[in-house]
């Protein structure tokens, strides 16, 4: 009988991640371990398995996001920090399918067609999702182009130059791990948080095109799954710095989204209508000052 896999990521200097194909995933400490004998101190060179790869990936998510996850209880959306929140998508979006195409060409150069051919395919998925974002800014009444164009979240503008930077490198392999950490994240999003959404928008307005595409409900289920057992098929070493991309790239949101925590709605407010450069329409501007002592909904929420 086949033995169950186990991998092993060291994600810090002193963490790392191990999972079982069976599901079990720790934390591990070399310092807890009797000397000499930590199994986990060289990097593991076997084979993936969807079911430990899960377990490394979505470890990697939860270790980046342990120091605010308590913060971030879900707050109730606002049409302000959902506004802010589309701006944000838009902006992890936009440059996403030339991204990839850019990495998928350095992987073809360094004969390797099987992660180019996944990075092509990621590349079409994500044609397009810009676009909606654009759209439910407009469904809102605002001049989406102008605030796009004038207006990168602060909390946002750190995981755009990361991917930015990810898809340049000579071995661009981490920006599976990035595009996973966001995927991941949206796909936690459900029905019941597209419905919040849609009761505070105006009677027949449809502003939620790009949450529902990035959430539980839409395609981004697929794309984690699939993404899943594409790294699983991946070399140890190539499975090794995915995993630590997703953890580098979830401390990068999830300061992101500390940053945008932090502000009340009326300084989300007056940054997007310093963006467009004038008061924004009654939706928005006549929003009750009930929001103002509310965390605001994390910019990179939307996406
Ligand atoms: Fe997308
Ligand atoms: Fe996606």
């Amino acid at each position: 009988m086949a033995r169950s896999v186990t991998e092993w990521v060291t994600v810090t200097g002193d963490i790392s991640i191990i999972a079982r194909e069976s599901g079990g995933v720790w934390f591990h400490s070399p310092s807890c371990t009797k000397e000499g004998v930590d199994p986990f101190a060289t990097p593991m060179t076997g084979a993936g398995a969807a079911g430990s790869t899960v377990g490394l990936l979505d470890g990697a998510i939860n270790l980046g996001f342990a120091g605010i996850e308590k913060r971030l209880a879900r707050p109730d959306p606002t049409l302000v920090n959902y506004t802010v929140a589309l701006v944000g998508a838009y902006h992890t979006s936009v440059d996403t399918p030339r991204n990839l195409q850019r990495a998928a060409r350095r992987f073809n150069e360094l004969g390797r067609p099987e992660v180019a051919a996944y990075l092509e395919e990621r590349a079409r998925e994500e044609t397009g999702h810009d676009r909606l974002a654009l759209k439910d800014l407009r469904a809102l009444g605002l001049p989406a182009e102008r605030l796009v164009a004038n207006f990168v979240p602060e909390g946002i503008k750190p995981l755009c130059k990361r991917f930015d930077d990810l898809c340049v490198q000579d071995y661009p392999i981490g920006c599976i791990g990035y595009s996973y950490c966001l995927e991941r994240i949206a796909a936690l999003k459900q029905k019941t948080d597209v419905e919040k959404v849609q009761a505070m928008c105006p009677d027949g307005v449809d502003a939620t095109r790009f949450l529902r595409s990035h959430s539980g409900l839409g395609s981004e289920v697929t794309h984690v799954e699939e993404t899943i057992e594409f790294v699983a098929s991946l070399p140890a070493n190539d499975r090794i710095s995915v995993v630590q991309e997703t953890y580098e790239s979830a401390l990068i949101m999830a300061e992101g989204y500390n940053h945008e925590f932090l502000k009340s709605e009326a300084e989300m407010l007056a940054e997007l209508q310093q963006a467009v450069g004038e008061a924004l329409p009654y939706r928005l501007s006549s929003y009750p000052s009930h929001g103002e002592k509310r965390g605001a909904r994390p910019a990179a929420r939307a996406e």
